[in-house]
């Protein structure tokens, strides 16, 4: 047993939707979640710099007493999960990958698209499941242009967000996609325009939350982490950025 809170890191706001599935699923765990938001977006930085303000934010969370920490972050976990094992070897941590697997075990048509961050497309470990698992599958990968700054702006309604929705998931669907997964943290957010978009094809939209969410139950068991029973959880929401954001955060933590 252990009441200590769970930490989650990302980027900035996408990590709050893996947040939202640990907060439903697990009412009796209190989380900080540090969301960047200084150094946002990871998409294009270099890995090395990624490793080091991944290092950095593990740092914090544990300061502040969590005892397991999830990157809720596609890119930050390509680029960094195995330095952030090494680093602090005696703290559980949970990383992201695209849910590719499921998405070519399912798929009909035998055409799948990816979006994600052009860091997480790139990395060794996209790479590697995607020749595990995506044999016999045209695998399409696109970056999804924009899309992280359209959250970051609160801006997943508007006409120009569509616009940028639309130029990277129109030509996906048009070749015959079946599924599509959501590969970075961010893009859940967008899953209304997405699906608008898509429309009446018939595309299955998948992303990585609740595979984590399944991931981190598991370890707390293994690890004897589980908040006692009737424990009454808080919720913290950190950032190398200002206070307004912190206050966004939270914001669209509990939105909806
Ligand atoms: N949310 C992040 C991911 O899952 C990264 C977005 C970014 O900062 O580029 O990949």
């Amino acid at each position: 047993m252990n009441n200590n809170p769970i930490g989650v890191y990302d980027s900035g706001f996408g990590g709050l939707s893996v947040w939202r599935e640990l907060y439903r699923a697990l009412p009796e765990e209190s989380i900080i979640y540090l969301g960047d938001g200084k150094n946002c977006p990871y998409g294009s930085l270099s890995e090395e710099k990624i490793r080091s303000l991944a290092v950095k934010s593990v740092e914090e969370l544990l300061a502040r007493g969590c005892k397991m920490i999830v990157v809720a972050c596609n890119t930050a976990t390509a680029a960094a999960i195995k330095h952030l094992r090494a680093t602090f070897p005696d703290i559980p941590i949970v990383g992201l990958e695209p849910a590719v697997k499921p998405a070519c075990q399912r798929t009909r048509s035998g055409v799948v698209g990816v979006i994600a961050t052009e860091r997480s497309l790139k990395s060794e470990k996209f790479l590697a499941t995607l020749a595990k698992y995506g044999q016999g599958v045209n695998v399409i990968k696109s970056v999804g242009q924009g899309f992280v700054e359209a959250v970051e702006r609160n801006a997943e309604n508007s006409p120009q967000t569509e616009e940028i929705v639309r130029e990277v998931v129109e030509p996906i669907v048009s070749q015959g996609a079946d599924m599509l997964v959501l590969g970075c943290t961010h893009y859940p957010f967008l899953r209304d325009v997405i699906a608008k978009v898509i429309g009446e094809r018939n595309v299955e939209i998948i992303d990585s939350g609740e595979a984590v969410e399944k991931r981190v139950e598991s370890l707390l068991e293994e690890y004897d982490l589980r908040a006692e029973q009737g424990h009454r959880a808080e919720y913290e929401f950190v950032s190398f950025a200002d206070g307004d954001y912190v206050q966004r955060l939270r914001c669209k933590a509990f939105a909806e």
